[in-house]
């Protein structure tokens, strides 16, 4: 088949508007928010199961890539288009079902944007606990591709634990129904679980039966400044004491506060500045008495210096303020042009000394750039971004960037760490596979994919080489 004939064919199967052929329409489809240079021949966007079934049929038989693609917040390179492919968009696969209270599920398709499904549980007073700064955008067959993290994995673990069942559809157009609603199901293999975290090589997953659980009660937020990176993990160490459930624990550099503040033009109300922040949030029954205990616990924890400066967020107001000093993190260094990420992770124990050796690098090798320190302590998933200085060659930063991120890699397998902890692999990490995977590992990564994708036709290059 003629590439012309395989744009007839997808034209002829998919209803009105699914296919973009013109450069300016594929254009928004080919990157995602690495800003990885990326091309496509076409993007389809399928309305329904069938309709995908149909694309994936055309382009297998013309041997044409397949680039799967949500909402192209993915932070590794995975959505990136690749030179003839054509870019399948979930956009258009956006139904929900209706929540099973009684076994707490919804069926989801994978183009539905997270934060739409949020809303669709809450109704129910149900909550799909996967939260992150990207939810308005971000969609479930992207948080499934990738089993993203975000801000709640203390208390609820990461994707793969909210995902019963799957619908996806093979590289030969066979639709898997695997395990549907079934929680308890020990019949071998656990395919859900392989096509989890999968980013788009194995297959292409087009709905999904989700867990939930009940909406937390009170929510009280603190927003804490300390004196210094050890000063995160004590206070980890001292708000598991308390009799509350941690929902969040997260932290940032006074960088990361100053570029929220000065890109985004947020407010903190805090009056001491200092290195560090920590963000804790804790879930009570009743809101008087989780804002007097916090108070409580917080008053020793100023007396002996742990923490220099606190606020307390009770309303959803002061809440909501809080989290935008946190989640408006990426966004306001995005703003200020290219970043080099990195979102390792290591053993929580190891933290504060991988952090230390980190930055006896950065003091040695003396680099034109500085490091934002932010992320998900409690997980032991601390970002590093890397920020060029204003007056550096973009030459030199990269050439600094490179050099910084041997030691790094080094350094993190001395600790017994991942190059990534949730962002996933795409384009980005493949080159750095072999610090976070053994030989043999990768050999049967290698016959999964092979197994799944004989020709090497679903998002080929990301994750793995064959
Ligand atoms: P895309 O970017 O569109 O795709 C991601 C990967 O999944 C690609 O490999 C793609 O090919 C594949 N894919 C997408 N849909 C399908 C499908 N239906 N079938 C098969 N493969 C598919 N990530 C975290 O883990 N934690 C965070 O806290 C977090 N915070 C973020 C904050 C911001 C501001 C931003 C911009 C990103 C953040 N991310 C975070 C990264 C990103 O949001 C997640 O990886 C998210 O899960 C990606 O979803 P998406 O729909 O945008 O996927
Ligand atoms: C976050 O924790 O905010 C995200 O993982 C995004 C990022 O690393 O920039
Ligand atoms: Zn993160």
């Amino acid at each position: 088949m003629s590439l012309n004939q395989v744009l007839e064919a997808l034209s002829r199967n998919l209803t009105a508007g699914g296919l973009l052929t013109a450069p300016d329409d594929i254009k928004p489809y080919v990157s995602d928010w690495t800003k990885t240079a990326g091309t496509a021949m076409a993007v389809a966007l399928p309305r329904s199961t069938a309709e995908v079934v149909s694309v994936v049929k055309a382009c297998r038989d013309a041997k044409v890539p397949i680039v799967p693609s949500g909402g192209r917040t993915g932070l590794a390179g995975g959505a990136v288009g690749t030179p003839g492919c054509l870019v399948l968009s979930t956009t258009r696969l956006n139904r929900l079902g209706e929540v099973d209270i009684v076994g707490r599920s919804v069926y989801a398709e994978a183009g539905v944007v997270t934060q739409t499904l949020h809303e669709h549980v809450h109704a129910h007073d149900l909550e799909w606990p996967i939260d992150l700064a990207a939810k308005g955008s971000s969609t479930v067959g992207g948080n499934l591709s990738t089993n993203a993290g975000g801000v709640a994995v203390i208390r609820y673990g990461m994707t793969r634990k909210w995902v019963t069942g799957l619908q996806a559809v093979t590289i030969d157009g066979d639709v898997l129904e695997l395990n549907g609603e079934l929680e308890k199901n020990n019949t071998g293999y656990d395919l859900v679980q392989l096509l989890v975290g999968s980013e788009g090589t194995l297959a292409i997953i087009t709905g999904a039966t989700l867990k939930l659980t009940r909406r937390p009660r009170h929510l009280c937020t603190l927003l804490l400044a300390v004196r210094n990176f050890t000063a995160v993990p004590d206070l980890f160490v001292e708000s598991r004491h308390l009799a509350y459930d941690i929902q969040a624990f997260e932290f940032f550099s006074n960088r990361c506060l100053t570029s929220v503040k000065e890109k985004l033009g947020r407010k903190c109300r805090l009056t001491v500045e200092a290195p560090f922040y920590v963000l804790i949030e804790l879930e009570g029954e009743d809101a008087y008495r989780l804002q007097a205990s916090v108070e409580e616990w917080v008053a020793p924890l100023m007396t002996q210096g742990l923490v220099l400066d606190g606020m307390i967020g009770s309303s959803s107001e002061e809440r909501k303020e809080i989290w935008g000093l946190r989640e408006g993190i990426t966004e306001s260094l995005a703003l200020s042009g290219r970043v080099r990420k990195y979102d390792v992770s290591v053993p929580v124990r190891h933290a504060v000394e991988f952090i230390d050796d980190v930055k006896r690098t950065i003091d040695d090798q003396k680099p034109v750039f500085d490091l934002y320190l932010f992320g998900h302590l409690a997980d032991g998933s601390p970002h590093l971004n890397l920020l060029k200085h204003p007056h550096a060659s973009m030459e030199q930063f990269e050439a600094d960037g490179e050099r910084f991120e041997k030691v790094l890699y080094a350094i993190l397998k001395s600790h017994g760490g991942s190059v990534s902890a949730e962002h996933g692999v795409g384009l980005l990490k493949k080159n750095w596979l072999t610090y976070s995977r053994s030989a043999t590992e990768l050999r049967l990564y290698r016959s999964i994919k092979h197994a799944f994708d004989p020709h090497n036709l679903l998002n080929p290059g990301k994750v793995v080489d064959v």
